[in-house]
Order: C-alpha cells, then structure tokens, then sequence
C-alpha cells in the first residue's frame, strides 16, 4: 500500500463539466488499478491522495503529472506501508470542492458525505501524516465557507 499526496493548481478556472471529466475518467481507471482517494479543491488548489499499489500509484501519479488541466505539482507525502488499510476504502475518488458546493449539487458524481470523509479520517491512528495532512486541509479551507455549512451530500461508491 503506497499513499501519495500532492497539491496543485489550476492555471485556468475549472467548469463543473471539466471536474465531471475528471472524476469520471478517474472512477473508471482507478477502479482497474485498484486505487482510492478523494480530490480536495479549493478555489484554484487540487489536494489529492491516491492510495494503493505501489506500481499502480507510480502509474497513476506520472499521467496525472502530465495533466494540462493542473500545474505545479508538489508532493507533500509518499509513503509506502504495507501493513496499512486504506484510509477511504471504496472510494474511487471522492471529491469536494470545499469553496463551493452550489455547482455540486444536482449532480451526483460530484455527492460526497461531509461527515463520512471527516469520520474515517477521524478513524486513523493518531498523528497519522495523511489524515492530519486532509483534515486540516479540510477546515482551513471549509469552515470559512459558513452559507455551505449543513450541505448534506452522498459518497460516491
Ligand atoms: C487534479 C486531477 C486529478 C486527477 N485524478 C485522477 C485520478 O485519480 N485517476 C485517474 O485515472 N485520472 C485522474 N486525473 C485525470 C488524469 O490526469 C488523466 O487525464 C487520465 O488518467 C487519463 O490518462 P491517460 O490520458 O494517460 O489515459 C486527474 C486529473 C487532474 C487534473
């Protein structure tokens, strides 16, 4: 089990259409490699962890470096365990758009649980690096955002 961390931005504002593209093409090919995760943005800011085979991530992570629609990637962890769980099993890639979350509703490969993603994170061995890493990432980012607060919204599967 590898788990990759890598933060980026967008050169251009993404439309709901580009992040329809992306977690489509994303549920469809991780599902094949075996890799789970979620995508963080915020304004123009891509949080993203991929999580699984180690081969597979390493695959995974050289496409997505190559994506026009991204720039600037850093990685922020890499770590290989091969003891560990995946911290969001099941999902094929989740996402939130923690600055908004009008253009998500209504369409539900864009749903995520608010309170499922922070639970299982929450599930994780204190001062697990990916955890902390998501969930500050999480509140520095949401919790600002008071007129979203309360949106309810389901997990992809
Ligand atoms: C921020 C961001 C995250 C992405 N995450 C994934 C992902 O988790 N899985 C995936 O297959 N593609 C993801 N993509 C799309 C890939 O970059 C790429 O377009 C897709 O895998 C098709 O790759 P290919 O042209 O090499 O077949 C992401 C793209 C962006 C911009």
């Amino acid at each position: 089990m590898r788990r990759l961390v890598y933060t980026s931005h967008t050169p251009r504002p993404l439309s709901m259409q580009d992040r329809i593209d992306i977690l489509r093409t994303a549920q469809a090919r991780n599902q094949q490699l075996g890799i789970t995760g979620v995508l963080l943005q915020s304004d123009n800011v891509f949080l993203q962890l991929l999580e699984g085979p180690r081969e597979a991530v390493d695959t995974l992570y050289r496409g997505i470096l190559r994506d026009p629609r991204h720039r600037d990637a850093i990685r922020l962890i890499d770590i290989v365990a091969s003891d560990q769980a995946p911290l969001l099993p099941g999902w094929r890639m989740g996402f939130f758009h923690l600055s908004s979350t009008s253009d998500l509703i209504g369409d539900p490969i864009l749903r995520n649980d608010d309170q499922d993603f922070l639970g299982r994170l929450a599930q994780a061995p204190s001062g697990d690096p990916v955890a902390s890493l998501l969930t500050h990432f999480w509140h520095a980012n949401r919790d600002s955002l008071q007129p979203s607060r309360g949106v309810r919204q389901q997990a992809t599967g």
